[in-house]
């Protein structure tokens, strides 16, 4: 690249010594030449073309239209057998640049191009020494299809093919060849690291024909940089499914469960449709990202019916009826011996919670009551005695029926925080496992948090 600008200042400072001998030359090699005449010695010889191409900048990947925009100068090089000079007969014109309306240039496009003109090459003007040797750099931006698979999206690295040929040249008639792509003068890109440029020459033949048609392929090789969108989704995405997990810890009276957990279901959403906005609306694969925010999804919407069925238990009405056998079995055994959970009050219970605190009181009171129902207070006959003690005991009983009342709806508390926790422990383990799981299954994970993020 920087060869072909020297040549062009040395050319320039030539320019202004030149005279008549470059007038002369010009003349005499364009008096006969005709654009359309293949520039060999011999018809049956193959004109040889040497293809390569300088990579300037990549500027845009589309992964919903799966367009890749490049900015690009293209590099040809041929042997044109009539234009060819003595230099000794022309002192001064080492080299002489025809535009491409004047000589014969080889069709090469860019057979992907997905451009509104096919070919968006700059025509510059192309170089001939006195050897005959041309050299054509058209620069240009190139729209080129590129199968954009978002498999491992943000964590991917895409293959952008662009294939080149001669469009009605055969292999006999223009053989092309390839030289490796020059990237040195490639200016990085924020959103794609370069890894190569590798090219390969293939040779395609038809059933129609025996001659070959060659053409020369590079594969621009990119590694998409992971930080924007770790940080713009990957984070935001972790933080909201671990927000699922405060569901099970807020406590249900707060009456704040099922809001939290809507709250975030529907932050996920939003976060959903900025990752549907750059995905091309395709059903080949989802997206790496497509398949974390589903699952988290799938776990908070989970976390709801959970939370739902912890409420439900919470909120138990005592006298809606006992506890299944089977539940009180699972739940307050099986489970909470695994959760390490007690029941509050449960060591104390051999000794039965007393009545109440306010019983001598409300004892005596009721014994006032009594005597102001009339009784004599002087003697308490056998009759009143008998009162009393029926009166007692109906409060007994009552107080009895309430505790009875209160321990049942603890008991549905206590399962329904039996719930809760279950739901913490296996919820943070699933949501674990789905992370690691399907954030590592990336083939470059590794690869892109090394570079990306150390
Ligand atoms: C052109 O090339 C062919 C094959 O190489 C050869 O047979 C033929 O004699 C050549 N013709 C001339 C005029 O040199
Ligand atoms: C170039 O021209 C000079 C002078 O006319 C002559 O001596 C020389 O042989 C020519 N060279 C070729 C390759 O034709
Ligand atoms: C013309 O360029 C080619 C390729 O760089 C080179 O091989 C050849 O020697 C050059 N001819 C002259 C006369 O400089």
């Amino acid at each position: 690249m920087w060869h072909s600008s020297a040549l062009l200042l040395s050319a320039l400072i030539h320019v202004s010594l030149q005279g008549p001998h470059q007038r002369n030359l010009l003349k005499n090699l364009l008096k006969d030449y005709n654009r359309m005449e293949r520039p060999v010695a011999n018809d049956s010889h193959p004109l040889t073309v040497v293809f390569s191409l300088s990579l300037i900048q990549i500027m845009d990947v589309d992964e919903k239209n799966q367009v890749l925009t490049s900015n690009m100068w293209l590099r040809m090089s041929w042997f044109d057998h009539y234009l060819q000079w003595n230099q000794s007969e022309h002192p001064g014109v080492k080299n002489l640049r025809f535009t491409t309306d004047q000589v014969w240039t080889p069709d090469i496009l860019l057979y992907n191009s997905a451009d509104d003109d096919f070919d968006s090459t700059f025509k510059t003007n192309i170089l001939v020494n006195s050897s005959g040797y041309a050299e054509y750099l058209p620069p240009g931006i190139f729209m080129s299809t590129c199968n954009v698979d978002v498999r491992w999206f943000p964590f991917d690295i895409q293959k952008c093919e662009l294939k080149f040929g001669s469009w009605t040249y055969d292999g006999w008639l223009l053989d092309l060849q390839m030289n490796d792509a020059d990237i040195s003068g490639y200016m990085p890109n924020g959103e794609w690291d370069l890894v190569g440029v590798p090219g390969t020459r293939s040779e395609v033949f038809y059933e129609c024909c025996k001659e070959p048609y060659p053409d020369v392929t590079f594969v621009v090789t990119i590694r998409r940089r992971t930080l924007y969108y770790a940080l713009n989704l990957l984070i935001p995405c972790v933080l909201l499914s671990s927000m699922t997990l405060l569901i099970f810890v807020l406590p249900a009276d707060s009456g704040e469960k099922i809001s939290l957990g809507i709250t975030v279901l529907l932050s996920l959403t939003v976060f959903m449709l900025l990752v549907a906005e750059i995905m091309p609306a395709t059903s080949d694969s989802v997206p790496l990202i497509g398949q974390y925010f589903a699952s988290i999804m799938i776990i908070v919407g989970m976390s709801v019916i959970a939370t739902v069925v912890v409420l439900q238990y919470h909120h138990h009405d005592p006298n809606g009826g006992n506890m299944p056998k089977w539940v009180q079995l699972v739940l307050l055994q099986w489970v909470a011996w695994f959760l390490r959970m007690k029941r509050p009050g449960e060591n104390d219970d051999p000794e039965r919670p007393p009545c109440s605190m306010e019983d001598p009181s409300m004892l005596s009171e009721a014994v006032q009551r009594n005597r102001l129902g009339g009784c004599s207070t002087s003697a308490l006959g056998d009759p009143q005695l008998q009162a009393i003690l029926e009166e007692v005991r109906y409060m007994a009983d009552r107080f009895r029926e309430q505790d009875e009342a209160e321990s049942m709806a603890d008991q549905w508390k206590f399962a329904g925080a039996v719930i809760d926790r279950l739901c913490l422990v296996a919820f943070s383990v699933f949501n674990i496992i789905c992370t690691i799981s399907i954030l590592m299954s990336a083939p470059n994970f590794v690869e892109a948090i090394s570079k990306d993020f150390v």
